[in-house]
Formats: C-alpha cells, structure tokens, sequence
C-alpha cells in the first residue's frame, strides 16, 4: 500500500504540570494539576492530514515505556499507520516536562530518549520510501544523520516538505544542507528564516537563496499577520483568518497540515496556504495542538 504522507521526527509526549511556583535554585514547589498530551511536529501533522482524510504513517523511534504505548496508540486512533514506529529494547520514548505558574509562566524540560537514537538501518526503507510525500521535521540530536540518509534513497517523485523549527535552523545552513538539496516545500516561521539566513536582510535575495536550493515552494508562516508563500515565480501573502485565538500551540504544525493537503489534492500555493491559514485557525481556537484539527469537510467548504 502506498500512503499519502509519512511524517518523520521526534514523538513525545508532554507532560503539563500546573505548580503553584517555578521552584528555583533550593527552593520547593507543588503540583495542583498535570495534564498529558502526545505531542512531536511530525505526528501533530500526520494527525492533521488524517483527519483530512489522507492516509497517513509515521516514522520514529519509541521505548517499551508506557509513554511509547501512550504515543502510538493516540497515533492509531487517529487513523494513523504506526507501521513504521521503531520499538527499542532499551531507553526511554521521549517526554517535555512543562511547569506552568499561575501566572502562566512556563519552564521546559526536553528529554529526547529514544528520539536522538535512530540509527538509518532500524528503518524500513521500502515502507518509508512507498509514500506520495515524506514530511520532516527536527530531532535534538543524532537522528538527523539518519533523516539524510534516507533521503539519499527517496526516488524522484517523493515529494520532501521539511519544517526545520528553531532546533534546525540554530545548527546553520551549512548543516541543513544535505536535507536541503532534497526539500521541495519548506515550511518555516519568519524568525526562523532569518535566523537561518542571517546576516541577509532583504526578502527577495533571502528568497532566492532558499530557492537556490532546488527547493520549489517557500512558506513563511507569519502568526496572527498569516504567511507568504511562494515558488519563485509568484508570491502571495495571505491573512491569517480572524477567530478567537486560545492557544497557539501547534498552529504551525496545523498549517503544514492545511498546505500538504491542498498540494496533494492538486491545488496550487495560494490555494494551499489558505487551506493551511484555515486548518491552523482551527488549531488556535482550542487549547492543545490537535483538539480542534478539523475534517475533510470542513476543509472542502472553504473557497
Ligand atoms: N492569532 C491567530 N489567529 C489566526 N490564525 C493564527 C493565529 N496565530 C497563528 N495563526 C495561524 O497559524 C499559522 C502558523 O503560526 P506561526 O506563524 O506562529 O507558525 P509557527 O511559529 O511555525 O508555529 P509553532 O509555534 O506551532 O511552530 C499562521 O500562519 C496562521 O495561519
Ligand atoms: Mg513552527
């Protein structure tokens, strides 16, 4: 079976701990509340795509914890194919620890686990190269090697979208290089671009140089203000839509989402970047990264 989407990055499952103070340095603190969620770029997207009806699968590494449990099988409730989720023997599946105030300040703690442990021969090449569009996003760290090798292997008419995130683009061009040369749709934040472009400052010479790359389509996703996108032949900046905004976790993951879908069933990249700046206004008008993921038929709707 060929499937539409494989998403490859870091799985986690984040761990929001409601405390009554950020405990510093000798000091105590309590939690009143903790809440769970599954979380990781990738499978946020994935989860989006299913529920757009695409068929879906995941690539990634999880331990034989009861978090690894936890995260596949919110996978595969979502329609998800899970096929290509790598068990270890040993280690732990990976976890963000997030302490939150009542005033609402936050302190994060990232622990990779299994995640930086992908090695390229652990992975299933004809599950992960048998799909439509492989979708990338960051790992902290080793695991990069092994999203690079892969895509030495992908055939020409796999399509590569890659979301570098902050992870990323703070290792410097230099270093993305290899992913790349293989990217055909680069979803990143406009922060990020300039942080992974600096020093450059002008736009069109910031998006000459992406484009130099090879790859195909450029979005910039620009928060509440909405995105500019971009092939190098036209560019379009599109309003973000005006909701009641909650959270914005994962709205860009969200977005990645809307834009696959429409690039996938045909549409071009104004089209597409509206169906993204529609699936992540869904996002941000309710609290966690997926809960307001819309279907199919939501989508359809808009013009
Ligand atoms: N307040 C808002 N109202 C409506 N849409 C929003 C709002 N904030 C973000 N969005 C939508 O979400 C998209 C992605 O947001 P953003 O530019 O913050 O991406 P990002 O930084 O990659 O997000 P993330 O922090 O999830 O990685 C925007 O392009 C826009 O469509
Ligand atoms: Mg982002």
């Amino acid at each position: 079976m060929t499937l539409d989407v494989i998403g490859f990055g870091a799985l986690n499952l984040d761990r929001l701990f409601q405390v009554n103070q950020i405990a510093c340095k000798d000091e105590e603190g309590y939690i009143e509340n903790l809440t769970e969620s599954c979380g990781g770029s990738a499978a946020n997207t994935i989860i989006g795509l299913s529920r757009l009806g695409l068929d879906t699968g995941v690539i990634g590494k999880i331990g034989s914890d009861m978090e690894g449990k936890t995260l596949r099988n919110n996978l595969s409730n979502e329609d998800v194919n899970t096929d290509g989720i790598i068990k270890s023997g040993e280690g732990r599946s990976g976890t963000v620890h997030g302490y939150v105030d009542r005033k609402g300040h936050r302190a994060l703690y990232v622990d990779p686990g299994v995640n930086d442990k992908i090695d390229i021969r652990e992975i299933n090449l004809e599950y992960a190269l048998n799909t439509k569009l492989l979708h990338l996003t960051s790992f902290v760290g080793e695991s990069i090697k092994a999203q690079e090798s892969l895509l030495e292997n992908i055939p020409d008419q796999v399509m590569v979208s890659l979301d570098p995130g902050m992870i990323y683009v703070t290792k410097g061009i230099k270093s993305l290089e290899k992913i790349l040369y293989k990217t055909d749709i680069l979803l990143i934040n406009q922060m990020e671009l300039d942080i992974l472009l600096s020093p450059l400052k002008d736009l069109d010479v910031k998006i000459n140089t992406i484009l130099n790359y090879g790859i195909k389509m450029l979005v910039m996703k620009q928060g509440k203000k909405g995105c500019l996108v971009t092939d190098g032949s036209k560019t379009h900046l599109l309003d973000a839509y005006k909701v009641d905004c909650h959270d914005t976790t994962g709205a860009g993951d969200a977005f990645n989402s809307g834009f696959i879908y429409g690039i996938l069933e045909g549409k071009n990249i104004k089209e597409s970047a509206m169906i993204g700046n529609f699936v992540a206004s869904c996002c941000v008008q309710e609290l966690g990264a997926t809960t307001g993921l819309p279907l199919k038929s939501a989508v359809d709707k808009i013009r």
